[in-house]
């Protein structure tokens, strides 16, 4: 049998491949239907055919940090910047519990106009109406994730975007690994479910190192993993890079379904803005999560991480609609539950 097949069984049977097996799976293309197949067996096994959506909130797009990356950096002058205040967010968190959802996402870019005390009432306010909260705002203080988990948050989602210390710090100015991985440390010392993740395609990243990012994962036991392409983004330096394509952001996601079988893992947005079809390709690649934008009105449009975002023209209630039915036709069912990796609401 061929060398990477064999490869696939292993990591079907013990969820265990080491860097030089992940560069092999990552290097050829010969089998990667049976990779995605694979890996789709293994997310019906182990967290079922249910999808868990989770409403996302995008509450500012003003970024203290200048990510080469990224649309929302500071630099950018080319992007109209706005920003919620605490009750408009308490106020969207409210519809997206009138659409079904039994969780919300807030994220943001790094905006020091929400103090702890201002996330404190948001994030007390959002618990009252009994769904589950994850936070999507970047690095802060071990007494400021401290603060907010103690005032309710569940979850938080922190990318380390890459393992690669020399490609991150280059493509994040000013910006620390270090810091990164403490900021991980600490929302898992503190109890959260921990999101984490990483850009496929960034300029100079290499197949080592996206199996260095897999191997990461595994180590710092996240909870959750989103692995989307980098999509480049005219307003920034990166405008003229190649980007990531969807295969390899899709064998990344693949591969890391098959080393940490119980995790979530979302079809993320940036996959179907490169493929029509991406997120129903990556919910039977490995993937059981989705989270469609519940911000309304010209606030989806100028979240604009990276251009070709899906989603911005339409409402709330039209993707909640769209998703469910997108779900049901590849056979699937949208969960009732808060979605926890670990049952903890049947504890
Ligand atoms: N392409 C794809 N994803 C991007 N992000 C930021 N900029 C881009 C881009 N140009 C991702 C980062 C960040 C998340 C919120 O959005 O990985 O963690
Ligand atoms: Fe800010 Fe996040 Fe964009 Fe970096 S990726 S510029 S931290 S919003
Ligand atoms: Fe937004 Fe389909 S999920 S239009």
């Amino acid at each position: 049998m061929d060398r990477n097949l064999e490869l696939i069984k292993k990591a079907e049977e013990t969820h265990n491949l080491n860097k030089c097996e992940i560069v092999q799976l990552l290097q050829d293309d010969t089998y990667n239907e049976e990779l995605f197949r694979a890996a789709d067996r293994i997310r019906t096994e182990y967290v079922g055919d249910e999808v868990h959506l989770r409403g996302l909130i995008e509450f500012s797009n003003i970024c203290k940090r200048n990510c080469l990356y990224c649309g929302l950096r500071a630099s950018n002058s080319n992007v109209k910047r706005y920003r919620l205040e605490p009750d408009e967010i308490i106020e969207l968190a409210r519809k997206a519990v009138d659409y079904g959802y039994k969780t919300v996402v807030m994220q943001s870019g790094e905006d020091e106009y929400y103090t702890l005390d201002k996330m404190t009432y948001i994030i007390q306010e959002i618990k009252k109406l009994d769904i589950a909260l994850t936070l999507s705002i970047g690095e802060k203080s071990f007494e400021d994730y401290k603060a907010y988990k103690e005032a309710g948050a569940d979850r938080y989602l922190i990318r380390i975007e890459t393992t690669d210390k020399k490609l991150y710090e280059d493509m994040d100015p000013g910006m620390s690994h270090e810091e990164r991985i403490r900021c991980l440390k600490e929302l898992r010392k503190l109890g959260y479910e921990v999101g984490s993740g990483c850009l496929v395609g960034l300029p100079g990243q290499t197949v080592e190192s996206l199996a260095d990012d897999i191997i990461f994962f595994k180590e710092i036991e996240a909870d959750m993993i989103g692995i989307g392409p980098f999509i480049p983004n005219e307003d920034t330096p990166l405008k003229d890079a190649k980007g990531g394509d969807f295969i390899t952001s899709l064998k990344v996601m693949a591969i890391t379904r098959l080393l940490m079988p119980d995790i979530n893992i979302p079809a993320t947005t940036a996959m179907e803005t490169l493929n029509k079809n991406g997120r129903m390709i990556a919910l039977q690649s490995g993937a059981n999560v989705v989270m469609p934008n519940v911000t309304e009105g010209e606030y989806r449009k100028l979240y604009a991480l990276y251009p070709g975002k899906i989603c911005t023209g339409d409402t709330p209630s039209h993707c909640r609609n769209c998703i469910t039915g997108k779900i049901k036709a590849i056979g699937r069912a949208v969960s009732t539950s808060k979605g926890f990796r670990r049952q903890i609401e049947a504890l």
